[in-house]
């Protein structure tokens, strides 16, 4: 197929790039360098031996990304394009809004034109809320979401859900993320989070490069097993590799199908920061602090519904995770 990626040069839209043109599909991209850098392309280039096409495009611009529809015809687009920082969309909620919606209803207007019917886009398990009881099954529906951008989630899971009622030859696949971290093997495409970071493995990466002297663990009195926080980790070229299956599915099916991505199974942050430092081999400071507002104790996915429609299983564990996620680390300094 050939596919259209917006985001592609980003964390997880490098790595699908890489395992789609591993799979014998075409891929152009289309990002604004918001949040990744041109190199990536080479790097893309290094691990498939092809460079993708890419357009410096901003999907917020309707005629540049839609001069991109005229000259290429596409089989299918992977949406993953947008602004993902919790804490600023609660600062600048119109700002995410304008992004995260304004830019993505450009993007299923140009292709309802173009008659582009099929689309795999990146929603997150924050759109479950605080509301239901783990693991989260896709059937729960949507909770409610405690931030702008959760809310740009679940309002694209509503907008794409009317679009397929609208035309039911349209074949969308929603997926939700749980916790992507990692790098791919050759330790090239990683996360590079602007400023402070926000999550827990890339700010683990920057105390173990000594860019921080320890890391904040948000809260030890969580009704879990060590008392902190517990999430679904999953490794990016894992993610990746689904994002191949959900548009292959999307080839052959019509409708709209929200599908969990995760690996079932949670781990608390002690846990992950012991697995860090087994991958890195040394002992990482830590400090237990209040809670961080808005966070749940514990979140990991019923994966059922991935294993079933689409055949997909993560394979990778945590040591895996934070060994990649150590290379990726020691080639960026
Ligand atoms: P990322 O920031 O690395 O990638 C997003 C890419 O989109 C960046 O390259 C950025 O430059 C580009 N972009 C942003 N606004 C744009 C615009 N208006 N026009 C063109 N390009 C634009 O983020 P990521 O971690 O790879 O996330 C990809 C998608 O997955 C996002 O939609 C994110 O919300 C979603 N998601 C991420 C996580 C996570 O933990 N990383 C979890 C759930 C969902
Ligand atoms: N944590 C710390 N210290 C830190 C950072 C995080 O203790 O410096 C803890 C958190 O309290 C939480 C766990 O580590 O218990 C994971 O936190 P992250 O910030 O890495 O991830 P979240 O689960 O809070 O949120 C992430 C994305 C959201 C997405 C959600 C579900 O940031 O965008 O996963 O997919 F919506």
């Amino acid at each position: 197929m050939r596919i259209l990626v917006t985001g592609g040069t980003g964390f997880i839209g490098s790595n699908t790039c890489v395992e789609l043109m591993k799979n014998g599909h075409e891929v152009i991209i289309v990002d604004n360098l918001y949040n990744s850098k041109i190199d990536v392309l080479e790097k893309i280039e290094n691990i498939t031996g092809q460079m993708p096409r890419f357009y410096q495009t901003d999907i917020l611009d309707h005629d540049g990304l839609e001069s991109v529809f005229k000259i290429h015809s596409f089989d299918a687009v992977i949406h993953f394009a947008g602004y993902k920082a919790v804490g600023e969309s609660v600062e600048k909620p119109l700002l995410y809004y304008r992004n995260n919606i304004a830019g993505s209803i450009n993007l299923y207007e140009i292709m309802h034109k173009y008659q582009v019917k099929k689309l795999v886009f990146s929603s997150s398990a924050t759109v479950y809320g605080d509301d239901f009881e783990v693991p989260f099954k896709e059937e729960y529906g949507l909770g409610t979401t405690t931030n702008p951008y959760g809310t740009t989630k679940k309002m694209n899971e509503m907008i794409i859900s009317d679009m397929g009622y609208a035309d039911p030859e349209i074949s969308s696949v929603i997926l939700r993320y749980f916790n992507p971290i990692g790098a791919d093997e050759t330790g090239l495409l990683g996360e590079h989070p602007n400023g402070i970071p926000n999550n827990l493995v890339p700010y683990i990466a920057q105390v173990v490069s000594g860019q921080r002297d320890y890391l904040r663990v948000w809260g030890d009195d969580y009704d879990t097993p060590d008392g902190t926080g517990v999430r679904d980790y999953i490794h990016v070229v894992d993610l990746a590799r689904a994002h191949v299956k959900a548009i292959e599915y999307a080839a052959e099916h019509i409708g709209t199908e929200v599908i969990n991505i995760g690996t079932g199974k949670g781990y608390s942050v002690l846990e992950v920061l012991h697995a860090y430092e087994k991958a890195c081999g040394k002992e990482i400071p830590y400090k237990i602090m209040d809670r961080r507002p808005g966070d749940i104790a514990v979140c990991y996915a019923d994966t059922k519904k991935a294993k079933e429609l689409l055949g997909f299983e993560a394979e990778y564990d945590i040591d895996k995770m934070c060994q990649d996620s150590y290379r990726f680390t020691q080639n960026s300094i």
